[in-house]
């Protein structure tokens, strides 16, 4: 039993990395993002500093990695995008592929804006245009932040990077996989790798470094006993590695049949969490040059976390640096390109989709999606409300959707539908590290286990204090409103009718080596 290798006839055939090598760069550059950049290093600080490298661990090895081969072997084995893939495991999973896809459209309109700031101020780095007062710059001259209430007050200096994002982003896409996504990787990573090697070596050769890195490494023991950190670390690795949220069900689905996917997965995963250390060194490097120029100690520097980390504090050091333009563009464009290359890969889980439910080409779904997705970003996040609509909606996505999102698909392949054993032998079908039983184990129990737990603690928190002190109307409408239309919108999506049958399909048959009994029996059943 072989799977039929071609489309339908009259169909362009689905589109493939060149390579191995594209796919790494492509993986990584997806996870390497703003997650790493300015995320990590405040998370890291607030919830328990040196300390918080263990629940950051426990959580790497025991849900990022195993999920991360998960959707790595969902995706290569089903060969689709994620609803086409979740269609095919079972025809009634469909909706929890377009929840993913409504979960990826939604952290693209934010995600794009931060993107802006961050080219903008690289652009600020030159001339140091914030002043003395980066942090009224911040969110009087530049963002004209307002109540949070929504405004339909735009902000030129916002509206005009975010529409150049937009444009380079679809403009990338547009081109495919090969000539836009896997070339555009090819030449920003080793760019960025290059420009953020440059900075961390700068930041840790300034006067008061050590006393950063001090800081930033000594461990809160105390911390660990707190719930939240535990909660803080799970959600960093699931954001950072770009998991649950169809980025790497869609990017594993362009391989080759015979590819890696194990050595691939660890690769991965390690060089993301190096480049999250090497973030949090740069990172903490600088702040104890600023605490050193200023006479006072690390921890009693404010602006030590989320946006005023990377907007207010980085400012601030670069005007105190000598060569702090330099410094700026390091900085800022490391931020670009690493959001940048994060956004094409969360682009294309929605591109994919469309192309696959609609049948329409890479091109079509590229200027259709991201013109939707393009003009949704800007009414939002050009305004005078987009810091209060962007905190929250990046909240409520991340700490209830994506959360949600991985604990329904491990339950459903892991105990619903028993698939693991197809899909670890689907790994093990190929070159690379075998994975053992030890992966059906955290991926099918102690995953659901530790995520339903930290689900259900996130979701009591939200509703028994309003979040940052917002209104509840204002919570309701922007973090509530959007997971109940990222959900919706699943639903919906799913009743659309395929263009191109998403059934005519079989997977790969596996040799017997890799199969456990009751991947073996299921084969011979399925059998013709
Ligand atoms: N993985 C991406 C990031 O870290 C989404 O920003």
């Amino acid at each position: 039993m072989t799977a039929p290798a071609s489309p339908p006839s009259g169909t362009a055939p689905r589109e493939q990395w060149t390579g191995q090598l594209g796919f790494v760069l492509a993986a990584i550059g997806s996870a390497v993002g703003l997650g790493n950049i300015w995320r990590f290093p405040g998370v890291a600080y607030e919830n328990g500093g040196g300390a918080f490298l263990i629940p950051y661990l426990v959580a790497l090895l025991t849900a990022g990695v195993p999920i991360l081969l998960l959707d790595y072997s969902l995706g290569h084995r089903f060969r689709g995008a994620t609803p086409t893939v979740f269609r095919r495991l079972h025809r009634r999973a469909e909706p929890l592929g377009w929840f993913q896809v409504a979960l990826s459209c939604a952290i693209t309109l934010y995600y794009t804006v931060i993107i802006a700031w961050a080219a903008s101020y690289m652009l600020f780095s030159v001339n140091q245009a914030w002043g003395d007062d980066p942090g009224t710059f911040l969110v009087g001259d530049y963002l004209q932040v307002g109540d949070p209430t929504f405004s339909l007050q735009v902000v030129p200096q916002v509206l005009i990077p975010l529409v150049v994002i937009w444009v380079v982003a679809i403009g990338i896409l547009a081109l495919g996989l090969q000539k836009g996504v896997e070339r555009a990787n090819k030449i920003f990573i080793p760019l960025l790798l290059v420009m953020f090697l440059a900075l961390v070596v700068r930041a840790v050769t300034l006067d008061g470094a050590m006393d950063g890195l001090n800081a930033f490494f000594t461990p809160d023991w105390q911390a660990l006993a707190n719930p939240g950190v535990w909660i803080a670390a799970y959600t960093q690795i699931f954001f950072s590695l770009s998991i649950a949220f169809g980025i790497m069900i869609t990017y594993s689905s362009y391989l080759r049949r015979r590819a890696n996917l194990t050595s691939t997965g660890f690769v991965v995963g390690f060089a993301n969490s190096s480049f999250e250390l090497l973030a949090g060194i740069g990172v903490f490097a600088a702040l104890g040059f600023m605490a050193f120029q200023t006479g006072v100690t690390v921890d009693q520097l404010d602006n030590i976390a989320g946006v005023t980390l990377a907007f207010v504090a980085f400012p601030q050091i670069i005007s105190m640096m000598p060569g702090g333009a330099v410094f700026g563009i390091l900085f800022f464009g490391s931020l670009t390109l690493a959001g940048l290359t994060s956004l094409l890969s969360i682009l294309q889980v929605t591109s994919a989709a469309v192309q696959e439910k609609f049948g329409i080409t890479p091109r079509q779904a590229a200027l259709r999606i991201g013109g939707v997705a393009a003009l949704l970003s800007i009414a939002l996040f050009s305004t005078t409300s987009a810091l209060h609509v962007l905190d929250t909606m990046d909240t409520y996505v991340n700490e209830v959707g994506v959360l949600t999102s991985a604990v329904v698909m491990t339950v459903l392949v892991g105990l619903v539908l028993r698939r693991l054993g197809d899909l670890r032998a689907h790994l093990n079908d190929r070159v690379g590290v075998p994975v053992g039983r030890w992966w059906s184990v955290l991926v099918g129990v102690v995953v659901p286990v530790v995520l339903g737990y930290m689900l259900v603690a996130s979701v009591v928190g939200l509703v028994s204090e309003p979040y940052e002190g917002y209104s509840w109307t204002f919570l309701g409408v922007v973090g509530w409103g959007t997971l109940g239309v990222t959900a919706v919108l699943a639903l919906v999506l799913t009743l659309v009718r395929w263009r191109r049958d998403p059934d005519d399909f079989v997977p790969q048959a596996l040799p017997d080596r890799v199969l456990n009994p009751r991947s073996r029996r299921r084969a011979t059943e399925e059998a013709p």
